[in-house]
């Protein structure tokens, strides 16, 4: 494994490989971790330095706080197993494991999965309408869901622990919980009454069928209900993120605190995407296709 300075990966600068997901190499036995010390120069972008593969049992060596560290997305994989990556971090994996009664090889795999997770679908925009919805459900709406589930008990622990030293994390908590209580709803919504008519409407859209009948009226009035609440959600969005100055942990934050601004991160940037594809795509194309089925079937 290559492991640099702050300094050298200064010099480095834009060479150093960029990453907005951390991703590391395949296989159970041949493992790749990114460099845990360059987690010292992430500010907002990850910046890790690629490295050698290192076999299952340099990965059994590394301690839990070192690998939560390296690879904030493992943090998910060891609440999943019940293993203490915050004060009790300090132990060799393979201790962690056995401490916390679960299956060595299992939490291997599973963080190679984690590891190995596929980068986001960026080619969802040309996807037929009946498929975005069903991609915007599976992908967007279960991970909005499940994160904000997942961050709110780490949210609390990280401020009661922290609160006193950086009381931004105060007004960081009552957006979270502001931009929870807006968003699952919201998506609510989505799923019970709208996504269902945008379903209805393309599978009868013509030469098939008339446009549907719906109690709201046109389909234009819940999506502008949406895009309003998409602008105020943004909005939370953004303070949080001014509030965090772009989610960049300090100096020496625990694994916790790391761990928290991670997932934020990746909530904020899954939720950008979401809204985009949304209000971009797909609710233009609702409405394109509800006024051609109107006009077509007059
Ligand atoms: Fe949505
Ligand atoms: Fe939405």
């Amino acid at each position: 494994m290559r492991i640099i300075s702050r300094g050298e990966a200064e010099k480095y600068g834009t060479t150093l490989l960029k990453h907005p997901q951390p991703r590391t190499g395949t296989g159970l036995s041949s493992c790749t971790l990114f460099d845990f010390r360059s987690i010292e120069v992430w500010r907002g972008d990850c910046i890790f330095t690629p490295c050698m593969n290192i076999t299952t049992q340099d990965l059994s060596q590394r301690t839990v706080r070192e690998i939560a560290l390296a690879a904030p997305q493992s943090t998910r994989i060891f609440e999943q197993y019940k293993i203490d990556y915050c004060c009790g971090g300090r132990r060799p994996l393979a201790e962690a494991c056995e401490r916390a009664g679960v299956d060595v090889e299992e939490v291997y795999r599973s963080l190679s999965e984690a590891f190995d997770a596929p980068i986001p679908d960026e080619a969802a925009e040309k996807l037929p309408l009946s498929q975005l919805v069903d991609h915007i459900l599976a992908k967007h709406h279960v991970f909005a869901a499940a994160e904000l589930e997942r961050l709110t008990p780490l949210m609390d622990k990280v401020v009661k622990k922290h609160g006193e030293m950086h009381p931004e994390l105060y007004q960081l908590q009552t957006a979270f919980g502001d931009l929870k209580a807006s968003l699952l709803p919201h998506m609510q919504k989505e799923e019970r009454v709208l996504f269902p008519y945008i379903q209805k409407l393309y599978a009868t859209h013509p030469p098939q069928g008339a446009v549907p009948e719906a109690n709201f009226g046109t389909v234009q009035n819940p999506i502008r209900m949406m895009m309003t609440e998409h602008d105020s959600d943004g909005e939370l969005l953004a303070r949080m993120n001014r509030l965090t100055n772009g989610y960049s942990p300090p100096e020496g934050a625990c694994p916790s605190f790391a761990a928290l601004y991670y997932g934020l991160t990746e909530l904020e940037r899954d939720l950008h995407r979401h809204i985009h594809l949304e209000n971009n795509v797909l609710f233009p194309a609702a409405a394109e296709l509800e006024w051609s089925g109107k006009f077509e079937s007059a």
